[in-house]
């Protein structure tokens, strides 16, 4: 296969954990013969001290012109201490979601057996935690009307959903359960909003075309609970924009690392693959974010395109560096690995991978093969 990837690092941490992201895409395709060809754009605060606009024209018309988007973080702190900014680096990507009808967020949170320790909930809790978050992700309070007073003391988000809307990505839902444990929840706040009422509505009617799919519904406050008090409970969850928001962060630190989670962001057309955290500015340029967010949204990238053996091979590959403490220091405080050495011996290992490997702990630091 031969994909154009338009390769949007964006802010912060960006750069660095898509550039293992690439390393580990360009083994897979040096193992499985296929090509990847990354054309690079400016997005978020880089592209506004370019250009004036967080998503330029010439980058969205990039990721039009390619088979999928890869992207890194935005955001940056002198916007976000700045209330009066009228540009900020996030509109970017809100844009560019609503500009490529990027309606169905997916973030699958997982707890890996061999990091279960990192957590920092009970293990007893956690145990089997393996679900999927669909996020609304082109509609609701994140795009409805915004209004603020001309004297600038009153301010106002609508949130709106349609029925259309709510029924494309529950259909996505519903369709993943099928091939999981057969069960959804549908995350809202149905007994004080009229919006959450319309997905209560629209969601059971969808739900009779899938009889084998169980259906049932938490209110947002409940279920930001139940994530913590029992997260294995839950299979698929289907939720709007803010809510899905709010919830995959929560998500994110039952596996006990916000730098592990990847997602894949889907419409009709188009599709793009970033990891859930944010840019985490404080970090950038020291070599010790977690690539396998990223690493690991390059692995959705290749599920998108039906690439089982090859989303596969990358899984072990990460799976690998859990196993052999081979991980950025979030994970385990005393690692002497950054970025760069994890990257390395992920994409090394998925080139010479061998289920019975030993690990030269010299040899990644000189760069070399580290299987022996
Ligand atoms: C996310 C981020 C974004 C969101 C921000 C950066 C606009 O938090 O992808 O979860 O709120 O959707
Ligand atoms: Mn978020």
């Amino acid at each position: 296969m031969n994909l154009t990837i338009a390769l949007l690092p964006g802010d912060g941490i960006g750069p660095e954990v898509t550039a293992q992201a690439i390393k580990c895409l360009h083994a897979v395709g040096e193992t499985f013969g296929h090509e990847f060809n990354f054309v690079e754009a400016p997005v978020g605060a880089k592209a506004i001290d370019k250009t004036g606009d967080p998503l330029p024209d010439t980058t969205l018309q990039l990721c039009k012109d390619s088979d999928a988007v890869l992207f890194g973080a935005i955001g940056d702190p002198k916007y976000d201490n700045d209330p009066n900014s009228k540009i900020r680096p996030e509109q970017g990507l809100l844009r560019l979601r609503k500009e490529l009808g990027l309606f169905s967020n997916i973030r699958p949170v997982k707890v890996f057996p061999t990091l279960i320790d990192k957590s920092p909930l009970k293990k007893k809790f956690i145990k089997g935690t393996d679900f999927i978050i669909y996020r609304e992700l082109t509609g609701g309070i994140y795009f409805g009307e915004k209004t603020l007073s001309d004297d600038g003391t009153v301010a106002s988000d609508t949130c709106t959903y349609s029925e259309a809307e709510i029924s494309q990505i529950a259909h996505m839902a519903f369709k993943a359960a099928k091939s999981r444990r057969k069960k959804i929840t549908l995350v809202d706040k149905a007994n004080v909003l009229e919006s959450s009422r319309l997905w209560r509505k629209v969601v059971t009617k969808i739900g009779e075309s899938y009889p084998e799919i169980s259906l049932d519904f938490l209110f947002i406050d409940n279920a930001a609970m139940q994530l913590v008090l029992n997260p294995s409970q839950f299979d698929v969850i289907l939720t709007s924009n803010m809510f899905g928001d709010i919830l995959s962060d929560e998500g994110s630190a039952i596996g006990g690392s916000i730098g592990l989670l990847p997602s894949a962001s889907v419409g009709e057309k188009y599709a793009l693959f970033e990891p859930i955290h944010g840019s985490y500015p404080q970090a950038k340029g020291k070599d010790i974010a977690n690539p396998i967010a990223s690493i690991l949204s390059a692995a959705m990238l290749l599920d998108h395109f039906d690439l089982d053996e090859e989303s596969r091979a990358l899984v072990i590959a990460v799976l690998k560096s859990m196993k052999n403490d081979i991980v950025t220091p979030d994970l385990y405080k005393n690692s002497k690995y950054g970025t760069n050495v994890v990257g390395d011996f992920i994409s090394s290992n998925i080139r010479e991978s061998d289920d019975h490997l030993t690990i030269n702990r010299e040899n990644i630091w000189l760069g070399k093969s580290t299987i022996i």
